[in-house]
């Protein structure tokens, strides 16, 4: 009998401080008008000095627990996709799963950038149906504004911190669960988004570090490119793979990282607008946390019910990209 990777909770945490487009008119040559027009966002989530990605991250996996009511101890994983942990090593997974006393979980963090929660989730949910593991807390966290260089225009306006999951319970006897998933690669795409400081090309300690940037560096109209393409493809390719059409999909959750990708992937799909979710506007680009949150906050508003299909997709620096099919 196939076993299936099944939604049981969901939690998310945000930082309290929020950027405005007012705020950032401060700050750079820019204007409410410009950023709302080309990118949809309103305002942003950021972190306080002392505040960093496990911090949201726990906050997240202990609403997530709580809402699934699984006692932590009953966890067999706790993943978090995430590109901006706390420290090097150790992962993030590790710090949360000390914070929320999951006592009997192994635990590791998947490095796909704003593709976080598609690979984390896809990859979880796999090692649940293969019938090794019962329990499992996914996670998507970053806080992106550590590394956003705030005299940049370009790249400033675009990115906000966050975290959300849900709790994955491996049943049987039912149709619900993650569906399938695809995810892809072109690291030839390497160079249009990236961080270079502080991994072992450039560390931080060495003097011809100095040349490497401390910033996220992106090609904004390459990414942009890229993102509409492989958003259509990822959904075209898992539908095809499970055997289901555009029709069925009752929610499309895509990565919140500019209005108007979603909305020409969402056309090239032939996707109605009643059917795709849209919070950009309130936080910005949250690299693994956007579809979580997503999923979070269309099922805290009961736009995503039991039984219902919801499409996933996300993109970002790698060049990675993929998607997952859930039915709630
Ligand atoms: N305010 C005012 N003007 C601006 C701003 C700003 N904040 N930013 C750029 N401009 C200017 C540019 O300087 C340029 O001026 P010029 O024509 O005089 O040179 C003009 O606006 C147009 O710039 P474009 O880059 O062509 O603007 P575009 O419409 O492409 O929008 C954007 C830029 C929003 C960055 C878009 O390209 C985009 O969303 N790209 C995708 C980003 C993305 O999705 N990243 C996700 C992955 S991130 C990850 O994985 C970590």
């Amino acid at each position: 009998m196939k076993v299936r990777a099944v939604i049981h909770g969901v939690g998310h945490c945000v930082p309290e401080r929020v950027l405005s487009n007012a705020d950032l008119e401060k700050l750079v040559e820019t204007t409410d008008e410009w950023i709302m027009q080309r990118t949809g966002i309103k305002e942003r989530r950021m972190c306080s000095d002392d505040e960093a990605c496990s911090d949201l991250a726990i906050g997240a996996a202990q609403e997530a627990v709580q809402d699934a009511g699984i006692d932590p101890a009953d966890l067999d994983l706790v993943v978090v996709g995430s590109v901006t942990g706390d420290m090097q090593f150790p992962s993030v997974s590790c710090l949360v799963q000390e914070a929320i006393g999951a006592t009997k979980a192994g635990a590791f963090d998947v490095g796909a950038a704003c593709a976080g929660f598609i690979y984390a989730c896809s990859t979880t949910a796999a090692m649940l149906e293969a019938g090794r593991y019962k329990n499992a807390l996914v996670i998507g966290a970053d806080a992106l504004t550590k590394f956003v260089d705030f005299t940049d225009r370009s790249t400033c306006v675009l990115f906000g911190d966050a975290a959300a999951g849900v709790v994955l319970k491996a049943e049987t006897d039912t149709d619900r669960g993650v569906i399938d998933s695809v995810l892809c690669s072109d690291g030839g795409g390497a160079k249009h988004i990236n961080l270079e400081l502080g991994g072992t090309r450039y560390p931080v300690s060495k003097p011809y570090s100095a040349e490497a940037s401390p910033y996220i560096y992106m090609a904004g109209s390459e990414v942009y490119r890229f993102a509409v393409k492989a958003m259509g493809d990822a959904c075209c390719r898992l539908l095809d793979k499970a055997g289901m059409t555009v029709d069925d999909v009752d929610l499309f959750v895509p990565h919140q990282a500019n209005i108007r990708i979603i909305q020409s992937s969402a056309e090239r799909l032939g996707l109605p607008d009643e059917k795709v979710f849209l919070n950009v506007q309130k936080y910005g680009n949250t690299s693994g946390a956007s579809i979580p949150l997503g999923l979070y906050e269309a099922a805290k508003e009961g736009r995503l019910k039991r039984g219902m299909v919801v499409m996933t997709v996300g993109f970002g620096a790698g060049l990675v990209w993929g998607a997952n099919l859930i039915r709630w």
